[in-house]
């Protein structure tokens, strides 16, 4: 058997069931309200599940990772003419399992565990629709990421002008997985023009769900003493677009009505 499930919602704990359902009414729709464009969540995955994930993550996917990284480039220091004009390009160093193209080792791997198919399933979209509150395309990108010592991404806003279908803004989704030897992690983000908020990403079996474009951060992963070789965190990620106003049938996937009955125990 799977070590993923063919749909997403297999991983969901009862509370992950409420939102996927449209009946947690503090999660529907959070992304809508205005001033939240960032979302983390916890108690949804179902803790022995995400931990039997993590183990296959390790198992399967660790050798066919790939370096991804952009440093600082010297000039943004040497090639300055004016004082206090510094700019900061993206940096990042994680690695990323290659899924884009199905001849590649991370693909095979990815497909044999049954992961390729729990990131495409429908409840996978469903669950960022029920939190994003807003009809989601139903072609969505998939991507898996693993943050090792040091691993890190500098500031950054993930705002794509040239891309028609995200300029307006778009959702991604992030399943983290962290081993037991990570120390901490952080993703800091902006609230009212400063890098003022600040979430703790070393969870198994968290989800975080961001609407953007807005500045952000994650901090470098740091291992417990000693615990080096062992300290990772993986992501699972999906980028979601809005679907078009006008669309064809099932080209979309729907938020779920909120329950009326859920709004009213909510107020009890
Ligand atoms: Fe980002």
């Amino acid at each position: 058997m799977k070590t993923f499930p063919s749909e997403f919602a297999d991983l969901l704990t009862p509370k992950g069931r409420r939102i996927l359902e449209g009946r947690d009414n503090d999660a529907c729709g959070k992304l809508l309200k205005p001033g939240h464009r960032f979302v983390a969540l916890s108690g949804v995955l179902d803790a022995r599940k995400a931990a039997a994930c993590r183990d296959e993550l390790d198992r399967a996917l660790e050798s066919t990772l790939t370096l991804m990284e952009d440093p600082i480039p010297p000039e943004s220091i040497f090639g300055m003419t004016e004082n206090y004009e510094e700019l900061l390009p993206k940096t990042v160093r994680v690695r990323t399992a290659l899924l884009e193209s199905r001849r590649s080792r991370s693909w095979a791997a990815a497909e044999r565990v049954g992961l390729v198919e729990m990131m495409r399933s429908d409840s996978f979209a469903a669950f960022a629709a029920a939190v994003s509150g807003r009809p989601l395309r139903r072609k969505w990108g998939i991507q898996v990421l693993c943050y090792g010592p040091g691993d890190y991404a500098g500031p950054h806003n993930d705002h794509h002008p040239e891309d028609a279908e995200a300029a307006n803004g778009y959702v991604d989704m992030h399943l983290t997985f962290a081993t037991r030897a990570v120390a901490h992690q952080w993703l800091i983000y902006s609230k009212q023009g400063h890098f003022s908020q600040m979430r703790s990403v070393n969870t198994l079996g968290g989800i975080t769900l961001y609407r953007l474009p807005f500045w952000h951060y994650t901090t470098p992963l740091m291992a417990k003493p000693g615990a080096e070789a062992d300290a990772r965190r993986w992501v699972l990620l999906g980028t979601f677009l809005d679907a078009p106003e006008q669309r064809r049938r099932n080209t979309a996937i729907e938020p779920p009505p909120v329950s009326a009955a859920s709004v009213l125990l909510h107020k009890r």
